[in-house]
C-alpha cells in the first residue's frame, strides 16, 4: 500500500506524459494532484484514467471562483469524476457554495488562502486589507474552515500555526512547497522539507518538481516515502 501522505503533482503538459509517468512511478504512489495547465490537455480523463484502471486518489487543483451558483454547479459536475480532493478559493461564500456542490459525494473540499506567489505589495494592488500576509493567511483559513471547508491549501512555513486554530481541528492541511534534504528550490521560496511539513502539522504533502523531472522519478518518490517514514 502506497503511503497516501505523498501526493505527487503531475504538472506535465498532457495526460499521455502524466500517464507515462504514474506507471513509471507504479505502486509507489498512490496518490496524484492534476491542475489546470493540463485540463486542455485531458486533465480529466486522466484523472478517471487513474482513478478507475490504476485506484489512485486524486486531487483536482481547480482553484475554482465564481458567484456561488457558478462554483455549485462546477463542482456537482466535477465531483461526477470521483474526486477526492478539490480546491477552491477560501472566500466564505464560495465555500460554502462548493460544499453544496460536494454533499453527497466523497470529495473534500480545500480552501485556497492567499497564493504564495503573493506578497504583501501584490496584496496591496488586489486593494486587500492592511496587515502582515501571515495573519491574512491565518484569518482567510478560519473562515473558510468555518464556512464547512475540509481542509486548506498552505506552505510548510504556515502549517504549524494554522494546526493551532480551533477551526482546524478534525480538518486537513495540504502543503506544497516540498523539498528534500539537498534538493533546488526551484521558485518555491518557503520550502521545508517532507517530514519538516508533515511534523508542523501537515496531513499530506504535495511534490512535483523534484519527482517528475528527476532522472529516476520512482527512486525520489521512494527517497520522499523512506524520509517520512523514518
Ligand atoms: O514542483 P513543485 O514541488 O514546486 O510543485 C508544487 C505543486 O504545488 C505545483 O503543482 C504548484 O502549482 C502547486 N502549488 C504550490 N504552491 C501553492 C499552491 C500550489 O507550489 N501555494
Amino acid at each position: 500500500m502506497a503511503d497516501d501522505r505523498l501526493i505527487v503533482a503531475l504538472d506535465l503538459p498532457d495526460a499521455v506524459s502524466g500517464l507515462k509517468l504514474a506507471d513509471r512511478l507504479g505502486d509507489a504512489v498512490g496518490f496524484y494532484k492534476i491542475g489546470l495547465g493540463m485540463l486542455t490537455g485531458g486533465g480529466l480523463a486522466l484523472a478517471q484514467e487513474l482513478k478507475d484502471e490504476r485506484g489512485k486518489r486524486i486531487f483536482l487543483d481547480m482553484k475554482l471562483f465564481d458567484i456561488g451558483a457558478t462554483v455549485e454547479a462546477a463542482v456537482r459536475g466535477l465531483c461526477r469524476f470521483d474526486l477526492d480532493f478539490l480546491t477552491v478559493h477560501g472566500d466564505p461564500n464560495v465555500v460554502r457554495a462548493a460544499m453544496e456542490g460536494a454533499a453527497g459525494t466523497g470529495t473534500k473540499i480545500l480552501a485556497v488562502t492567499i497564493l504564495t506567489s503573493m506578497d504583501r505589495a501584490d496584496l496591496d494592488a488586489a486593494l486587500m486589507r492592511d496587515g502582515p500576509v501571515g495573519q491574512i493567511v491565518l484569518d482567510r483559513a478560519a473562515a473558510a474552515l468555518a464556512a464547512g471547508a475540509d481542509g486548506v491549501i498552505a506552505s510548510p512555513a504556515e502549517a504549524g500555526a494554522l494546526r493551532g486554530l480551533s477551526e482546524a481541528r478534525g480538518r486537513l492541511i495540504v502543503t506544497p512547497g516540498i523539498r528534500p534534504p539537498g534538493a533546488a528550490p526551484d521558485d518555491q521560496k518557503r520550502i521545508a522539507t517532507p517530514r519538516g511539513a508533515l511534523e508542523a502539522g501537515a496531513d499530506h504533502i504535495v511534490v512535483g518538481r523534484p519527482v517528475w523531472q528527476a532522472a529516476d522519478p520512482r527512486a525520489a518518490a521512494r527517497a520522499v516515502l523512506d524520509e517520512i517514514a523514518a
